[in-house]
């Protein structure tokens, strides 16, 4: 019989792929052996649940039409409605991207998840990014399902009104599954949020913005070398919503933008062309106290912003663009001197910018057009952007149980390897540190260290941290003076003000959070969001116990 060490020996060495690729070899014999601390993988409906709304999502292959000419080949999720409202899924029409799910706060779902993919190497399960929920339906790469096999999700809504998101989550196969297509948003609303009256129905957009790299023949490139295994994965195009060069047609009147960064590891500094600030009313976790007003917005693979757009003063025929501004710093490489060592009065260079990496993508930093709105109609509302959103009770770091003593989360390169604390990701591992207890609140510090004497990467790179399990809270950011440089080109853009699943932490920040452990216990991961970190193992356990 095949031992845990078996599984955890091959995932360590090859990842989820070799698992799914050996499934061949392991059909013959007895499944490998579960381990009781990890999540617990069901895979039928539980008969004593009963669900609001009930439905499957398949993953498949399929064919869009992108670019002009021949379509592409992806990997999209669809879904279908067994029992609950049908409007519950809202297909986003012509886009490899998944349907919309919306729920309320409260519902239960069951969501069967097949993995229709056409590869038998891969292996997938799908993680409710920001959702709160127990381990074993957070979709933990322990609860992989193979091609041919389904995994059953049931469980009860609990998060506040926001725009969380869903994504496969195999270990070492999340990158190329979510470019092949593999994402979709997963909006949940309340009665709070309903009270205040933002802009509704069509005038509610969703806006999920990636990068891919195009073949001649319209199909995907995915085919990282090592170079993109360590740096992530930066497309030749911007994508909203599956969509090259989107132009949106608007009335003036007010609207409700929800952006994710469903990039692999792309970061975005998002601002208007024209200069005019940006409403921010919600992060990942959902609506601000208030609405803020910032000059632009960092938004790194994973995070959500929320945006009023109030397009009442602009007049017909005018067109808006949203773009990326210019940042350094964001990486190191190619900024190595003669002697291989960063140079660290050169702040401002750093990072200029990905000199290394190969083919025609722009670089990391590189100013990028998004998207055009055209206004083109008149329209009269009479919706008022409310002083005040949702109230947020703020953690105070004296509540937590750790106040003087934060747990470090060291982030560093050895090699070719990003690690976390030293490590890197194994399966079922989790170390004395990794331990939390269930109903404390705990101090986090996140500390992006530079890598002396690493020839790749020696003043480190911009990783966006992601904990499952739930919402914390930023209340402290520093940064090495010697790394001020880049880092004040993309301070003004953080909104840490609401609730966080993922954080941007850049080159020589220290960023320090109250993060609480409710409800559930058992084994949950947190990882760096470039998924080519976390795919090469920027990720490990952390567990909940009583
Ligand atoms: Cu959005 Cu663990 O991922
Ligand atoms: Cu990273």
């Amino acid at each position: 019989m095949l031992s845990r060490l078996t599984r955890r020996g091959l995932l360590r060495l090859f990842g989820a792929g070799a698992l799914a690729f050996g499934s061949g070899v392991l059909n013959g014999c007895a499944l490998p052996t579960r381990s009781s601390v990890m999540p617990q993988p069901q895979t039928n409906p539980n008969p004593a649940f009963t669900p609001d709304l009930d439905l499957t999502i398949r993953a498949v292959a399929a064919e869009v039409s992108i670019l002009p000419g021949k379509p592409t080949r992806v990997w999209t999720y669809q879904a279908q409605v067994h029992a609950g409202d049908p409007a519950a899924v809202q297909p986003i029409p012509d886009s490899y991207l998944g349907p919309i799910i919306r729920v309320r706060t409260g519902q239960k779902v069951r969501i069967t998840f097949e993995n229709g993919l056409p590869d038998p190497r891969q292996a997938s399960i799908i993680h409710w990014h920001g959702l709160h929920t127990p381990p074993a339906m957070d979709g933990h790469p322990y609860t992989a399902v193979r091609p041919g096999e389904r995994y059953v999700y049931e469980f009860t809504v609990t998060d506040r009104a926001g725009t969380y998101w869903f994504h496969p989550h195999p270990h070492g196969q999340t990158a190329q599954q979510v470019i092949m297509g593999l994402a979709g948003l997963f909006v949940v609303s309340d009665p709070a949020e309903e009270a205040i009256g933002l802009p509704g129905g069509e005038y509610d957009l969703p806006l999920v913005i990636q990068d891919r790299t195009f073949d001649a023949d319209n199909q995907f490139v995915y085919d990282p070398d090592p170079m993109t295994r360590l740096m992530g994965f930066l497309g030749e195009r911007i994508l909203v919503n599956g969509r090259p060069d989107l132009t949106i047609t608007a009335a003036t009147r007010a609207y409700r933008w929800r952006i994710l960064n469903g990039s692999n590891s792309r970061i975005y500094k998002l601002a208007w062309d024209s200069g005019m600030p940006l409403t921010v009313i919600a992060t990942d976790g959902g609506l601000l106290e208030r609405p803020l007003t910032r000059p632009f917005v960092m938004l790194a693979p994973g995070e959500r912003i929320e945006l009023w757009v109030d397009l009442r003063n602009i007049p017909p025929g005018t067109t808006l663009k949203l773009i990326s501004q210019p940042f350094s710093g964001a990486e190191g490489v190619g900024m190595m001197s003669e002697s291989g060592n960063m140079d660290h009065g050169m702040g401002g260079m750093h990072g200029q910018m990905g000199m290394m990496r190969s083919g025609n993508a722009p670089p990391l930093g590189a100013p990028l057009d998004i998207l055009h709105v055209q206004v083109t109609r008149q329209e009269q509302e009479t919706l008022v952007l409310p002083a005040l959103l949702t109230p947020i009770q703020r953690y105070r770091r004296e509540e937590a149980v750790n106040a003087t003593t934060p747990r470090r989360i060291a982030l560093s390169l050895r090699g070719m390897e990003w690690r976390i604390n030293g490590k890197t990701f194994v399966m079922d591992e989790v170390a004395p540190d990794e331990i939390v207890r269930l109903n404390t609140l705990e101090l986090w510090e996140i500390v992006n260290e530079t890598n002396p004497g690493e020839m790749m990467d020696p003043m480190g790179m911009a990783h966006p941290i992601h904990i499952h399990g739930g919402q914390f809270q930023i209340i402290q950011r520093t940064v090495l003076p010697e790394l001020q440089t880049g880092w004040e080109e993309v301070k003004d853009g953080y909104v840490d003000e609401g609730w966080k699943d993922t954080i941007l932490v850049m080159p020589g920040e220290r960023v320090q959070i109250l993060i609480a452990f409710r409800d559930y216990t058992g084994m949950y991961v947190y990882h760096c969001h470039n998924l080519e970190h976390e795919d090469a193992g920027m990720m490990r356990n952390y567990r909940i116990e009583v």
